[in-house]
């Protein structure tokens, strides 16, 4: 057994202080357009040196940087206040609702919705929200309109203003659709009967259906009386299928078998011809998440089309590089996607080869944007050491075109041994950046981010 966890060192290591810094030097220029807040999310364990430490189980920290008048206003890294974090700092804790005793500082996701900013993790712990300047007004469970956990991934329509959430829990028999109406509020649930407790990291959402991702990756008891952190392991004998609920929750899911594999993250997903498309990062392998990377094959840009009336899945490969945290224009959530973007993140996708070795992809670190029309990807490269996160696409005005804006993504600056905002004009993907903020700290590798603009 290590002496140390990786997910402790390296660009994984955590950072111990809580910053605030003005008026951040930037090179190049911020576009005058971008008024709002780029807010990431990811764990950051406070004074823990567990060797069996997981990744998945930090508290969360929100990094975030202000763009107002072509100026980076603020950076901010904030710890969420869980009941534990606000003790660790001698605070009193922003008290609220508890569901089923899981009070946990959400580290996965961070959104806004009703005017609330967001901190999400799925699992069972309710989200937190945040203030303004990233401080922690307390745990949300939509005044009281939501009934159990919430979940780290949502999708807006923005067709209709509402948010939805698939929540999972381990002492469920089911995973349940929330729906959180434009007021901010629970309008609808609907409980999914699963066995054996999946993990249920995302979803995909089409005008017609939630598409639910019942992959076999499953909660073990017996991972917990080992006293594994993470106590959900590859299962073999549990049937991989995908499930169609249609979207008003009038009629059962219709699941489809398919064969054993493992996604996270989906890009989006529409329906077509009465098939349903979803594009997602899938790892081809069994993949054991309670040892996270060490045990999986390569991560690839797949299409699943879902046929319901033929009871069939068919797959193509849209991109085999290494490549994980897959986005789109959000704007575009539900509806045809020509545009995606993704992460090769070396130390977050490398795969470990038939014979053993790590892949090509291994110390890559790249922001990836697929033409899924043309067929192409183009790559903006950082470098070897220049450890990069998930690429958040944010439009140049309300209603710009599909790719008409930019990406941003904290990149670890190697010279200044901290981390940037780096930001791309996406139809000049591969330039130079258009701006980078110079932060003044690293920024440990994390999870989810998104562009709230002020209006
Ligand atoms: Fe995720």
């Amino acid at each position: 057994m290590p002496e140390h966890s990786r997910f402790l060192e390296g660009p994984f290591a955590p950072v111990t202080e809580e910053i605030t810094a003005f008026d951040l030097p930037v090179t190049g220029q911020i576009p005058a357009g971008l008024s709002g807040r780029y807010l990431r999310n990811g764990p950051n364990p406070l004074g823990l040196d567990d060797p069996d430490y997981h990744w998945f189980l930090g508290a969360g920290m929100v990094h975030g940087v202000r763009l107002r008048g072509g100026k980076a206003e603020w950076y901010r890294n904030r710890w969420v206040r869980s009941k534990a974090v606000a003790a660790q700092h001698g605070e009193t804790w922003p008290a609220g609702p508890v569901h089923e005793n899981m009070d946990f500082a959400a580290n996965t996701c961070i959104i806004a919705h009703a005017g609330r900013t967001l901190a999400t993790v799925e699992a069972g712990p309710l989200p937190y929200e945040l203030d303004e300047e990233l401080g922690t007004a307390g745990p949300c469970d939509f005044g009281g309109t939501l009934p159990g956990g919430f979940a780290a991934h949502t999708k807006l329509d923005r067709a209709t203003g509402e948010l939805h959430a698939i929540a999972y829990f381990w002492a469920w028999d089911h995973v349940q659709h929330v729906v959180v109406d434009a007021a901010g509020k629970v309008t609808r649930t609907t409980d999914i009967p699963v066995p054996d407790g999946p993990m249920m990291h995302d979803f995909a959402l089409t005008p017609s259906y939630v598409v639910l991702l019942d992959l076999p990756v499953t909660f073990s008891l017996n991972a917990v009386t080992q006293g594994k952190e993470l106590p959900y392991v590859w299962n073999g004998k549990h049937q991989a299928r995908v499930g169609l609920l249609p979207r008003d929750g009038s009629a059962p899911v219709r699941w489809i078998e398919i064969e054993p594999c493992w996604v996270f993250h989906c890009l989006n997903a529409y329906d077509g011809n009465g098939k349903v498309v979803v594009d997602l990062c899938q790892y081809n392998q069994g993949f054991d998440v309670s040892t996270l990377w060490s045990t999986h094959g390569p991560v690839t840009l797949d299409r699943w089309i879902i046929d319901p009336a033929a009871g069939k899945v068919t797959q193509q490969r849209l991109d085999d590089r290494g490549q994980e945290f897959p986005r789109v224009d959000d704007r575009i959530i539900s509806r045809p996607h020509r545009y995606g973007y993704s992460a090769q993140i070396g130390e977050v996708t490398r795969a470990i080869t038939a014979a053993g070795d790590f892949g090509d992809d291994a110390f890559t670190n790249a922001i990836l944007k697929h033409d899924l029309a043309r067929g192409t990807v183009q790559a903006h490269e950082f470098g070897r050491d220049a450890t990069v996160g998930e690429a958040v696409f944010a439009p140049s005005s309300a209603d710009a075109a599909e790719d008409d804006g930019y990406v941003m993504a904290f990149a670890h600056n190697p010279d200044r041994g901290a981390a940037d905002l780096v930001i791309l004009a996406a139809q000049d993907f591969t330039a130079e950046p258009v701006a980078r903020v110079h932060l003044p700290t690293r920024i440990p590798l994390g999870f989810h981010g998104n562009w709230l603009p002020d209006h």
